[in-house]
């Protein structure tokens, strides 16, 4: 029996990880099996976006919007796809979505954006962690110098904005992650339930 297949995706500091935690060992305690992975990937891909991310190099956005999708592709090929097919619930934290979202708001055309993610297979549920940058600027508490985190809030408005803009055409569901870690998870779990 095939399995399923499920996106988080939010701000960095919505809780994403925090909430895939829980979903798998609800999932683990109901007998499914579940794996738990998140993009950009351990492989050789995703680790040069990690360098750039980290500032070892720069990207031109473009390219590095390539290298989100190859890093995506290789992930499908190499853990989700066989773990899906065994009948295994797979929870990514992030997935093509983040692409449409960063990348757009990064300055890239939606649409070739898109284009270029054509080839990963939609997953079978999207939850979008949706909270205000200022909330997930605070819980992360990165320490910056002022202009420089103001320059990251404008990016993360932008971000969460375009994550908006895309919950049509992503079949997106949006969850309130403003709100207690326990009530999150709730409404994650209800989601969830309506798939299994
Ligand atoms: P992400 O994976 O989206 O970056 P995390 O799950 O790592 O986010 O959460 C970032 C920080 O915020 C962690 O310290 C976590 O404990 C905390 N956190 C997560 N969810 C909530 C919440 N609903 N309310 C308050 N703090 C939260
Ligand atoms: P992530 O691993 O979630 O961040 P961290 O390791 O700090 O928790 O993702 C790293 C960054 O990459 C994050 O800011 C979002 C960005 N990103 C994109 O811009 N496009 C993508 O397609 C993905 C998957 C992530």
């Amino acid at each position: 029996m095939r399995g399923k297949f499920i996106s988080i995706e939010g701000l960095d500091g919505s809780g994403k990880s925090t909430q895939v935690r829980l979903l798998a060992s609800w999932l683990r305690h109901m007998g499914r099996q579940v794996v738990v992975t998140d993009e950009p990937t351990e492989g050789p891909v995703g680790r040069i976006i990690k360098l750039a991310l980290k500032g070892t190099f720069r990207l031109p956005v473009a390219a590095e919007a390539l290298l989100f999708a190859a890093d995506r592709l290789q992930h499908v090929e190499e853990v989700i796809a066989p773990a899906v097919a065994s009948g295994k619930i797979v929870i990514s934290d992030r997935y093509t979505a983040s692409s449409l979202a960063y990348q757009s708001a990064r300055g890239l055309p939606l649409r070739w954006v898109m284009m270029i993610n054509e080839m990963a297979p939609k997953p079978d549920l999207t939850i979008l962690i949706d909270v205000p940058p200022e909330v997930s600027a605070q819980r992360i508490n990165r320490s910056r110098r002022l202009d420089e985190f103001e320059r990251d809030l404008e990016l993360q408005k932008k971000v969460r904005q375009a994550y908006l803009d895309i919950v049509k055409a992503c079949k997106m569901k949006v969850i309130d992650g403003n709100r207690s870690i326990d009530e999150v998870q709730e409404d994650i779990r209800r989601l969830v339930k309506k798939l299994l």
